[in-house]
């Protein structure tokens, strides 16, 4: 997985227009972007209005969504914009069109001061896969890396069991699987030590202990389809998250809030809501605007879709 997302052939090594060629995430909707601003707002005032004021797009893509945040401050809250910092961090070169405003980095900062945001990013940082055998014990699925063939391999180490124990314990049926976490729990703790005062959100297709999937969630995907998940860097490799861990694994000294985004967006008062119809016949051009913008709303809180991703949410010194 590390080698066919991140090696030098690697899926998102790749030039080009990134993972947007391939699907479609929250941070290209505009929608999106104004309801993170927002949260940066809020974030700002309970930091008590700082003379630098932190945004990182933590896994940016091509900066989708820190392009979106700094337009729609700049517009909508100078001031603010005018004591901002946004840094978009993922792995490539700094993309074409960025605005000026945003900074390119292929790490993230420390002494933050604001808000980290990750939208979609701990699915993309590795896992190992568990499965039950034939002999009722749990083993680490082998892959040929080629064709995408797996076989059964050596038994978790003690680390991995001790996850497994904890967090996705393992019927003794064949062929049952288990996401091993420990990497997205370490990356997450990580990147929420980046912060000084602030906030972090991770965002992310996940489940919780009550609901992991029997057999996994290891998918691929590209050009806009799912597809078989052979890590050879021609797609992405993809696993839901439990978030759940993550959350535990920033010790009790961090209170975190774990919830939906369509709980989360809605309190943020991105609603679906059609417009008013008078609206279309004094002003049908706001009414076009109107619909347009339920839409993209829409689609955000679906609750079958991205409606339903999680959001888990670290307060940090603040
Ligand atoms: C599914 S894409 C999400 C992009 C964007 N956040 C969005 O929602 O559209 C995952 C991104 O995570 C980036 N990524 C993975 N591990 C990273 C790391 N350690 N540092 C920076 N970026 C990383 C990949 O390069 C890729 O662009």
């Amino acid at each position: 997985m590390e080698q066919a997302l991140y090696g030098p052939d690697g899926f998102y090594r790749r030039p080009g227009a990134g993972p947007a060629a391939h699907f479609r995430t929250s941070a290209h909707n505009p929608v999106f972007a104004e309801a993170v601003a927002r949260l940066l707002l809020r974030v700002d005032e309970r930091l008590g209005t700082p003379a630098r004021l932190d945004f990182v797009d933590m896994a940016a893509g091509r900066g989708e969504l820190a392009s979106g945040v700094v337009r729609w401050l700049a517009a909508e809250a100078p001031e603010v914009a005018g004591r901002l910092r946004t840094v978009a961090v993922d792995l490539g070169p700094r993309p074409d069109g960025l605005p000026e405003a945003v900074e390119w980095a292929t790490a993230a900062p420390s002494g933050v001061v604001g808000l980290l945001f990750a939208n979609e990013w701990l699915d993309n940082v590795v896992c190992d896969v568990a499965e039950v055998g034939a002999d009722g014990t749990a083993r680490i699925v082998e892959v040929e890396t080629a064709s995408g063939e797996e076989r059964l391999g050596a038994a978790p180490d003690a680390g991995q069991r001790e996850w497994l124990a904890r967090w996705w314990p393992l019927e003794r049926t064949a062929g049952t699987r288990a996401e091993i976490g420990l990497d997205r729990d370490a990356a997450w703790r990580a990147a929420v030590e980046l912060l000084d005062r602030g906030v972090a959100v991770a965002v992310d297709y996940s489940h919780g202990a009550a609901d992991r999937p029997r057999f996994g969630t290891l998918t691929g995907y590209r050009d806009g389809h799912q597809v078989p998940a052979v890590p050879d860097g021609s797609c992405d490799i993809t696993a839901h998250v439990a978030l759940d861990a993550c959350a535990a694994a920033l010790g009790s000294g961090v209170e975190t809030v774990l919830t939906t985004q369509r709980d989360f967006l809605r309190d943020l008062g991105v609603s679906g809501a059609r417009p008013d119809l008078a609206l279309a016949s004094s002003d049908p051009l706001g009414y076009v605007r109107g619909l347009s913008r339920a839409s993209a709303a829409a689609e955000l809180t679906e609750p079958g879709g991205l409606g339903a991703f999680g959001w888990l949410v670290a307060f940090s010194s603040c």
